[in-house]
This record gives C-alpha cells, sequence and structure tokens, in this order.
C-alpha cells in the first residue's frame, strides 16, 4: 500500500506540474481529492479492509502525504492566481511613449481671429507695435481727447453704452482711444495698431452687431505726410485682398483728423467692373483714416509744430466678411460650429 501512495504521490506532482490556469486546477483537484471519486480519496476508503495494524500505520503516512500534497496544490493556487494578476496587468499595461493613435480632433481659429493676425503679422514686419486697451473707456480718452466734440452723434445715448450710474465710462465705441493713450505713454516716435473689441448699441441685422471688432493704425513721427497713409492702405489692402488691388482716398470728416479721408479699396470680385458686394460702383469702403488732428497730438502731450501723424480705423468685421463671403454679421458670435467649421 505505501508503494501506490508513493506513486500516487508522484503521478500528482507530475501533473501538477503541468498545470497553468484556473480551470485545469479546478479538474485536477477533483481528480484527485474528489468526495466520491478523488484518487486519493479511493485510497483512504480502501483503509476500512484493513488490519488494524496497517490501517494505523498508512493512515499516519497517508495523512502526510496528504498534508504534503495540499501544501503543493495551495502553492500551485498562488502561482496560477499571480499569472492570472500578470496577464490583467499586461492588458492594462499603458505605453505613455506611444503616439495617439485615435482620431485627432484639432481645434482652430475664429475666421476673425485669423485676419486678425495675419494682420498683426504684416504690421509687426513694418515695425509695427501691438497695442491694447481697456474695453471699459473713460469718456475722455473715448471723446474728448479725440477732438469729439460733446454735441457729437456718436456720443448719443442711442449709440453709445454708457456704464449705469456713471456717466463717465463708456464701453468704447472704437479702438481709436488708444491713439492717446499710447502717445502719452510711449511718446514719439510712434508706429503702433491696435486690433480690438468694440461696442455700441445697434439694433442687430445682417450688416449690424452691437459687439464688432476694428482695427486701428497710427504713426506719430517727424515729417509724416498723406503719402505715407496712401502706401500703408495699400500695402494693407493688397495683402488681403491681392496685388493688383487699388486704393483711392475721399475726403471724409473724422474730428480726430485733418484732412480725414475714407479710403476704398477696388472691389476684389469684380476688379472694378461693378457687381453686387460693391454695389455697381465697383469701389468697396473698408477704411477711415487721415492725418492726426493737432488736437489730438496736445491731448497726447505730443507738439504738433514738431510732429505729424497719420492714423487709420477699420471695422473687421467687415474685412472678415468680404475676404470669405459671408453674408450675415451675426454669423460671428453665434458660436454655431457649422459656420465655424469651415474655416
Ligand atoms: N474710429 C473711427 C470709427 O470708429 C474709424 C477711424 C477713422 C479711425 C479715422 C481712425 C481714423 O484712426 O483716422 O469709425
Amino acid at each position: 500500500m505505501q508503494k501506490v501512495l508513493e506513486s500516487l504521490k508522484g503521478k500528482f506532482v507530475e501533473e501538477l506540474k503541468n498545470i497553468k490556469d484556473k480551470e485545469s486546477l479546478k479538474e485536477f483537484e477533483i481528480v484527485f481529492f474528489g468526495r466520491k471519486a478523488g484518487e486519493f480519496t479511493d485510497l483512504m476508503k480502501k483503509m476500512k479492509d484493513m488490519e488494524p495494524e496497517e490501517r494505523k500505520e498508512f493512515g499516519q503516512s497517508a495523512n502526510l502525504v496528504k498534508k504534503e500534497l495540499l501544501e503543493l496544490f495551495a502553492e500551485k493556487e498562488e502561482e496560477i492566481k499571480a499569472l492570472q494578476m500578470d496577464k490583467v496587468a499586461e492588458k492594462e499595461r499603458i505605453d505613455i511613449t506611444q503616439p495617439f493613435l485615435g482620431k485627432k480632433r484639432k481645434g482652430h481659429f475664429h475666421p476673425n481671429t485669423i485676419v486678425q493676425k495675419s494682420l498683426e503679422d504684416l504690421f509687426i514686419s513694418m515695425g509695427f507695435v501691438v497695442l491694447d486697451g481697456p474695453e471699459i473707456e473713460s469718456e475722455y480718452y473715448n471723446f474728448e481727447g479725440l477732438n469729439i466734440p460733446a454735441d457729437h452723434p456718436a456720443r448719443d445715448m442711442q449709440d453709445t453704452f454708457y456704464i449705469k450710474d456713471n456717466l463717465n465710462w463708456v464701453m468704447r465705441t472704437h479702438t481709436s482711444p488708444v491713439q492717446v493713450r499710447a502717445m502719452q505713454k510711449y511718446g514719439s516716435p510712434l508706429k503702433m495698431i491696435v486690433p480690438g473689441r468694440c461696442f455700441r448699441n445697434e439694433a442687430t441685422d445682417a450688416r449690424h452687431e452691437h459687439t464688432f471688432y476694428q482695427l486701428e493704425g497710427m504713426i506719430v513721427d517727424k515729417n509724416i505726410n498723406f503719402s505715407h497713409l496712401k502706401g500703408t492702405l495699400e500695402i494693407v489692402a493688397r495683402h488681403l485682398y491681392g496685388e493688383e488691388t487699388q486704393v483711392r482716398l475721399r475726403p471724409k470728416f473724422y474730428p480726430f483728423v485733418e484732412p480725414g479721408v475714407n479710403g476704398e479699396v477696388s472691389c476684389f470680385l469684380c476688379k472694378g467692373m461693378g457687381c453686387r458686394v460693391c454695389k455697381k460702383t465697383g469701389w468697396l469702403e473698408v477704411f477711415g483714416a487721415g492725418m492726426v488732428h493737432p488736437n489730438v497730438l496736445k491731448a497726447g502731450g505730443i507738439d504738433p509744430n514738431e510732429y505729424q501723424g497719420f492714423a487709420f480705423g477699420f471695422g473687421l468685421y467687415r474685412l472678415v466678411m468680404l475676404k470669405y463671403m459671408i453674408e450675415d454679421v451675426r454669423a460671428f458670435a453665434s458660436g454655431d460650429l457649422k459656420f465655424l467649421k469651415q474655416f
């Protein structure tokens, strides 16, 4: 019987070695220790036919062997558990050096920002600085400093958003207030542009918005004349609408320039022939501009007898609408992805 016990142990050890997963281990357990028909159980059952002396001896060694085998079995169980955990870890392993393989959803700039940035680059390449100013502006910088008299229609409550309880402050109606601020801060010579958000109390429709963007420009130096202004506007117009674009200037009154002009560019669509976009005139009104008024230079602390300057301003939205053939200005701030995704 002792021999049978030994050979069973040998078989057990041999078979256990080859077990690699939980399922086979379960089957193996049943084959050896199963209550009804396990090989070990069967052997133990044979004890009842033995002589008392033999039974005692066999019982003792059988128990020892069983203990030994159960220990080996428990070890194997642990081993398989660890193996399984390794497998899970392997499955969940993250290679942090691997590039992202999913679908890339890249953002992009708003069409207004695209045009603004490209103009900033153009002006920076010509030595201009890009400045900023407050969107809530004092009445002084928005109007007085720019030689805009108290009875100017732009000051009208219907046009300007005044700050409640303090009528000395307004939502700036244009980017021009930064002219005086910049002269006070940097003096002369000065070459600057100011892109920024402006506000007017407009009833909105396809062509009017209460919140919109302008781009202001100004040069102050000695011996600045009108041809510098025209040359600069031509560079801007050609940058936006192509090399063959023409610029023409027609007199227009703005309180902060003298003389003041309306800068028009030849229609890039019909090349001046006349179309729907230019209302059959062949020209598109784009710029307000002129030579900086002596009172504005004075407000900036600059002596108008020594220095001159030119300034211009334009609505960015209008340029962007023309460039991309956008029909409704309200699309810009709509947050409508169908619109925005086209750029
Ligand atoms: N600030 C003017 C407006 O909002 C635009 C403008 C006109 C700016 C003439 C200028 C200028 O600098 O010289 O309509």
